[in-house]
């Protein structure tokens, strides 16, 4: 990540949507810079010529700066905009990937269709998205107004409850993109963050068929790793979280089922790993105010231990 994306990530797009953002954040910039340099000059000027005795002609430079430039500025603006927007598409391009994401208090919940089953895999706060494919995003909440918004990628996109809006973002190029929820939605609104993951078409592939099958915890210590399923189970977990083929039903929260494989946990706050984890388990309200899980901190040493280990082998 570039010292640019991460100071103005408009400015270093990765995809065509964001690029033409891009563009257009540059016109304006360069003219409001040589407008304001021009204004500031015509000042000095003005002022330079009356304290010699000489006269400004003020009325002309006020019909001309004041009316018409303005004039002719906007409307070529408002023009040129136009001609830059992207085309708004009411049916996702034919080799368009269709995604849908909701809001919700205060993480993503994003779904997949199954390309070999047609049946719908759920993850979280982690978009993941193939190179050079236009993703076509179908974008709701589950209750109040959040907004969508991964500026390296594209524009921002209200998430309405009880309507669909759509948004068609590309990368071209892999890269870890931070999105951000962006309409004020609550206590943990600014915590509510998510991060697109672009990734050459044949990974992707593989990804999705493997966030296609139920948890498989394969591993040498399967001793140990049984003991934080039943920590999982007796502090019931499967109340909000699903674990697929191991505890199904509920979408209160994030699906758990790869939780493993993801970058990041608690909606982009935290980097995922086991000491970030155990933060997490233990002082949820500390990390993110306001998010609806319970803290674990009643926990004794050896169960949070083998809880995190098994949510770590989740991938
Ligand atoms: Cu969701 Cu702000």
């Amino acid at each position: 990540m570039s010292l640019a994306s991460t100071l103005v990530p408009v400015l270093s797009p990765a995809g065509p949507a964001a690029q033409a953002i891009a563009e257009v954040s540059w016109v304006l910039i360069t003219g409001a810079t040589l407008l304001f340099v021009g204004t500031m000059a015509l000042l000095a000027w003005a002022l330079f010529r009356k304290r010699r005795g000489g006269e400004v002609r003020s009325l002309w430079w006020l019909a001309g700066g004041g009316l018409v430039l303005p004039l002719v500025v906007l409307t070529a603006l408002f023009f040129y905009s136009l001609h830059r927007a992207p085309p708004w598409k009411a049916v996702p391009p034919a080799d368009a990937l269709v995604v849908s994401v909701t809001g919700r208090m205060w993480w993503w919940e994003i779904r997949y269709r199954d390309p070999v089953s047609g049946a719908t895999i759920a993850t979280a706060n982690e978009l993941r998205m193939p190179v050079g494919r236009p993703v076509y995003l179908g974008l709701s909440s589950a209750e109040v107004i959040h907004s969508l918004w991964i500026p390296e990628l594209g524009g921002k996109m209200d998430m309405v409850p009880g309507r669909v809006n759509h948004l068609l973002l590309q990368a071209s190029r892999a890269g870890v993109y931070r999105g951000q929820c962006a309409e004020f939605c609550g206590e943990a609104h600014a915590r509510m963050a998510l991060h697109a993951v672009a990734m050459e078409a044949g990974e992707f592939d593989a990804w999705l068929a493997g966030q296609a099958r139920p948890a498989v915890v394969s591993s040498s210590s399967a001793v140990s790793l049984q003991a934080g399923r039943a920590v999982f189970e007796g502090q019931k977990c499967a109340v909000c979280h699903m674990v697929r083929g191991v505890a199904e039903g509920s979408k209160l929260g994030p699906d758990l089922t790869h939780v493993g494989s993801r970058l990041f946990i608690a909606s982009g706050t935290l980097k995922n790993g086991p000491l970030e984890m155990k933060q997490w388990l233990a002082r949820v309200h500390e990390v993110k105010p306001g998010a609806r899980m319970p803290s674990f901190a009643r926990l004794s040493q050896g169960e949070m231990d083998a809880l995190v280990q098994w949510l770590g082998a989740l991938k």
